[in-house]
């Protein structure tokens, strides 16, 4: 039995100030859910305020990046830990965005994972298609190698640690999710993935995330699906509404 994890990713959104806001919302309205794990993942300076309002709340910190190196020179950079030290539990590793706009590959993401795990840091793994990949057969091919390449060489005690969001990038902030049966359909690829890598005992355990358009209207059913275990939330939890309906409705069909 997988706990589900509903993440928000709210990207490069929310000031300090309206982060204190939108969490004082969730803290309040969430309060009592105890069936799924809740996270969520402002910019790096609200990140101190927000752990100070979560403190021993139900609600965890995730930040959105971070480098594998603890310090040195290495300017403008955050590493996992000064997440720790503030009290950041997850952290989002591999966001399309990040490979899309800011060079992130899958070495790079395996090496953000290791430093994540050494510093005790729940890593949420990143994979997913573009749209031309969808169309021309290939999600498989390339979530196997997303997921090879940025998972090489983790042993299974870590790989228990990890979850794994996979995000179709054609519905990333497109408003068009994937159907729950096009959803499951992947995590089962993944899951058979985790099997043939890790072994059983990984493969039931790891959570493995689906994001992309996710809104209070569809999350129970995608939830439905035997091998989704939550979802990374992006536009739908930057309003403190929106957010609390996605975990609620994600209680609903708890496995
Ligand atoms: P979206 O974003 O929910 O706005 O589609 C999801 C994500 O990028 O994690």
């Amino acid at each position: 039995m997988r706990r589900p994890v509903i993440a928000g990713n709210w990207k490069l959104n929310n000031t300090t100030k309206q982060a204190a806001e939108l969490v004082t919302l969730l803290k309040r309205d969430l309060g009592d859910v105890t069936e799924v794990d809740i996270v969520v993942c402002p910019v790096f300076t609200a990140l101190s305020v927000m752990a100070d309002i979560l403190m021993e709340s139900n609600i965890a910190i995730g930040a959105q990046n971070l480098y594998w190196e603890d310090s040195g020179a290495f300017t403008g950079e955050v590493s996992a830990p000064l997440l720790k030290e503030i009290g950041v539990q997850y952290v989002i590793i591999g966001h399309s965005e990040r490979r899309q706009y800011f060079g992130e590959t899958n070495q790079t993401v395996n090496k953000k994972i290791r430093a994540a795990l050494t510093h005790g840091l729940i890593p949420i793994v990143c994979v997913g298609e573009v749209l031309e990949e969808r169309e021309s057969n290939k999600t498989f091919d390339v979530i196997q190698s997303q997921c090879k390449d940025s998972l090489a060489g983790l042993g299974a005690e870590e790989m228990k640690k990890i979850i794994i969001a996979y995000e179709p990038v054609w519905a990333i902030g497109t408003g068009r999710t994937a159907t729950p049966a096009q959803a499951q359909e992947v995590h089962h690829f993944i899951r058979e993935l985790l099997f043939k890598g890790w072994g059983e005992e990984v493969a039931q355990t790891l959570r493995i995330q689906y994001g992309g358009s996710v809104k209070p209207e569809n999350i129970a059913e995608l939830m439905a699906q035997p091998d989704i275990d939550g979802a990374l939330v992006g536009g739908a939890s930057l309003k403190a509404e929106a957010f609390v309906q996605v975990v609620k409705n994600s209680c609903a069909l708890i496995k």
